[in-house]
């Protein structure tokens, strides 16, 4: 077979293919994995059962314009049902982003250790991923100012951000939306924004602006990964150019009931929410005590430092031979840090004790 003949778009063979974190240790031990930043507490139970309930109608279609989803979303978030748009996980909203507003000559602009898809999503629409560099592990709006050009199209903020689990304050997401040319969108993405008690993911700013939107996520704290629903927030002007790039019935019938009952159970969340704080304050001060510190996390995960990238990657071996799986940072060139989601309290404890072996000598 030849590849002369059928060529992928300019630029397609230049991605670097996402790398999904590993749910396998070596040598086929019982794994626990931190490498996706999972919910360890699963849906919420009424979310399951909605999920099993659509088995009895899989014949049908589901809803094109997912107004009872949405209807949900905003009673919950306080957001205006016209302005959401549903989508097969928030990747799904970050492709729609990029292939509406961006193309070849375009430039999409993300900060140094933005979250991975969105290079990626980028150069699917040939448009030009541009980095501006981070200060601390924290996302720079001076530097993002910079870098923008008359091309930037799109500029993508995490806030709060993975890989690095920090955060920058409102005034600086603020400042950002206003100082971006006039041709550029600005997107926040919140995936982990339930994870901060009363944040909204910078809602009003959205309800304020006319050239911010917002992308959310129902694989975090709702535990919903598996089912993939996302959803943005948004001017009408973006939500309306969106919807045309959108398939018709891009969520399942089974995923789009998950994520309303998921969404409606705010007592489940809260629950979900003390517990990641509580065993991620717990995680983080056991292992700065053992000589691996980490920025403040907002987020459902930690990033220890390790004095070495090399240190960092004898611990990831040590910790796959108890099972534990954590996400290595290479790709996103941080090799000095393993990224770790936080699990329930078993998990948490083995983390610690497997880490303060390996701090007192032992190796892999
Ligand atoms: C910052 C950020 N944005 C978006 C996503 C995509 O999530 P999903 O497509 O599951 O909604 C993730 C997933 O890890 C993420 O960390």
């Amino acid at each position: 077979m030849s590849h002369d003949t059928i060529i992928p778009q300019p630029g397609i063979l230049n991605i670097t293919p996402y790398v999904a974190g590993k749910s396998a240790a070596k040598g086929g031990n019982r794994v626990t994995k931190l490498s996706s930043n999972e919910n360890p507490l699963g849906p919420s139970p009424l979310a399951k059962a909605a999920y099993i309930e659509a088995a009895g109608a899989l014949e049908v279609y589901p809803s094109s314009d997912h107004t009872n989803l949405r209807a949900a979303i905003a009673e919950v978030h306080g957001v205006k049902a016209e302005r959401i748009i549903c989508g097969a996980g928030s990747d799904e909203i970050i492709s729609f982003l990029c292939n509406t507003y961006a193309g070849p000559g375009d430039e999409v602009l993300y900060s140094e250790f933005g979250f991975a898809m969105y290079p990626i999503s980028a150069m699917t629409a040939g448009a030009t991923p541009v980095k501006a560099a981070e200060t601390n592990l924290h996302a720079d709006v001076d530097a993002l100012l910079a870098a923008c050009t008359e091309r930037t199209k799109l500029v993508f903020l995490a806030n709060p951000n993975n890989p690095t689990g920090t955060m920058i304050p409102e005034a600086e997401v603020t400042r950002l939306a206003e100082g971006i040319p006039a041709q550029a969108l600005l997107v926040l993405d919140g995936a982990y924004a339930e994870f901060i008690e009363g944040f909204k993911g910078h809602a009003a700013l959205v309800d304020a602006r006319d050239n911010v939107v917002m992308t959310r996520t129902f694989s975090k704290i709702y535990g919903l990964g598996g089912a993939r629903v996302g959803w943005g927030y948004g001017p009408a002007h973006v939500i309306d150019a969106l919807n045309r790039v959108r398939g018709p019935f891009n969520v399942s019938a089974a995923a789009l009931a998950a994520a309303e009952a998921a969404v409606q159970d705010t007592k489940y969340t809260a629950h979900c929410r003390a517990e990641n704080a509580k065993w991620r304050a717990w995680l983080a001060e056991a292992l700065t005590a053992i000589g691996l510190p980490s920025s403040e996390s907002f987020t459902n995960f930690i990033v220890p430092h390790f004095p070495s990238a090399e240190a960092a990657a004898e611990a990831d071996a040590y910790l796959q031979t108890r099972g534990l799986v954590v996400r290595a940072l290479n790709g996103y060139g941080m090799p000095e840090y393993l990224r770790i989601t936080i699990g329930d309290e078993i998990a948490c404890r083995a983390v610690a004790s497997t880490l303060t072996e390996f701090m007192k000598g032992a190796r892999a």
